[in-house]
């Protein structure tokens, strides 16, 4: 299939673009589109077949539940079954936004959506597109980032066409999305909530709203029964080997002593510039540098080395969702 690429205002979506793509979801189709987190790429969530289509599209493995997105909060009813006042509170205070909310699944809700199990997470997203489209589709819509299973999540448009061109039916363009890495999702099914993936919305900010919460430690190994399958070790991982260093100048410079073609990406301007070695520099605080990262690595991803360096951030709360990311990028890619 051709997939159409429609350019659309992030802020003021064009009404007629997001009628078009609003009926290829209801028809059963898939469309790309931004949210404030990454590009998403939804269908009409109590479609079965439609949902069937995104795990096709990514190559997604079935046993990986994807997060169903709404535009209000009554809508909520259609997909969970229930809404302890608990996730009343976190919506209260972070809907719309980068939060995911696992909640019991209503029977209505597709087994492929939840990959079979009795849970269904649930989203309501900032982005103006995202809720005109979910608005004007007038189901919920089921959206796993835009990307091929376990590659880089896109933050652009150029990026999910990297991996999805021709494979789903529409790509709505509203430019880079301003988050960068993904929603944080709270598992409000048992007590306390636990953390399923670090996120934008802090682990500090949700303690402070609802007390604590069960933080995912670094060791949490990936079982049959999958807690939150975006645990998988490697995930959100560029093709290129990466690695990540406190010592990520001197290691850039060794690897390419030793021939190798290097990226380095660093967080403060370089003591000195490293000759023929690739050099980004990303933002010093948690929200630049996640709103750059994916965008930096689909660069450097497509620049042909041999091997990327990462600067580690400071070991603090406030990087835990950027170190999550890191750790599964870097995961089983070095095999010396
Ligand atoms: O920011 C985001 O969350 C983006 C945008 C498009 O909304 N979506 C996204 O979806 O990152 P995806 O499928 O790439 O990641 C969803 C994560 C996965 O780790 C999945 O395993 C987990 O959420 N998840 C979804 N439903 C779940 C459930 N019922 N129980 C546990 N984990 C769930
Ligand atoms: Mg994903």
């Amino acid at each position: 299939m051709d997939t159409q690429v429609v350019s659309i205002d992030s802020l003021h979506p064009q009404r007629e673009l997001i009628d078009r793509a609003a009926a290829v979801l209801r028809r059963g189709g898939l469309v790309a589109f931004p949210t404030e987190t990454v590009y998403g790429l939804g269908a009409n969530a109590l479609d079965a077949a439609a949902v069937a289509g995104i795990f096709l599209a990514k190559g997604r493995p079935s046993h990986n539940p994807v997060i169903v997105h709404i535009a209000s909060l009554d809508e909520v009813a259609l997909i969970a079954a229930d809404w302890p006042s608990l996730a009343a509170a976190l919506a209260d205070h972070f809907w719309p936004g980068p939060l995911t909310l696992v909640l019991p699944k209503h029977a209505k809700v597709p087994d492929t959506v939840t990959a079979g199990g009795p849970t269904v997470g649930v989203r309501w997203p900032a982005h103006p597109v995202a809720q005109a489209l979910i608005r004007a589709a007038g189901v919920p819509v089921a959206a796993p980032s835009a990307n091929r299973s376990s590659e880089l999540s896109p933050t652009r448009a150029e990026h999910v066409l990297r991996g999805l061109q021709d494979r789903i039916d529409m790509l709505l363009d509203g430019g880079p999305t301003p988050g960068g890495i993904e929603s944080t999702v709270l598992d409000v099914t048992c007590s306390p909530p636990r953390l399923l993936r670090p996120g934008l919305v802090g682990h500090a900010e949700l303690e402070a709203l609802i007390g604590p919460i069960a933080l995912p430690t670094p060791n949490d190994q990936p079982s049959a029964a999958l807690p939150s399958p975006g645990m998988l070790a490697r995930h959100y991982a560029p093709r290129t080997p990466l690695e990540c260093s406190n010592n990520a100048t001197e290691l850039a410079g060794e690897l390419t002593a030793a021939g190798l073609k290097v990226g380095l990406v660093l967080m403060s301007e370089p003591a000195a510039w490293l000759k023929g070695v690739r050099t980004l520099q990303l933002p010093g605080e948690p929200a630049g540098y996640a709103a750059e990262l994916y965008a930096a690595l689909h660069v450097l991803d497509d620049a042909g080395l041999d091997r990327i360096v990462m600067q580690l951030p400071p070991a603090i709360s406030e990087w835990l969702a950027v170190h999550d990311r890191l750790r599964r990028a870097a995961a089983s890619s070095i095999t010396v």
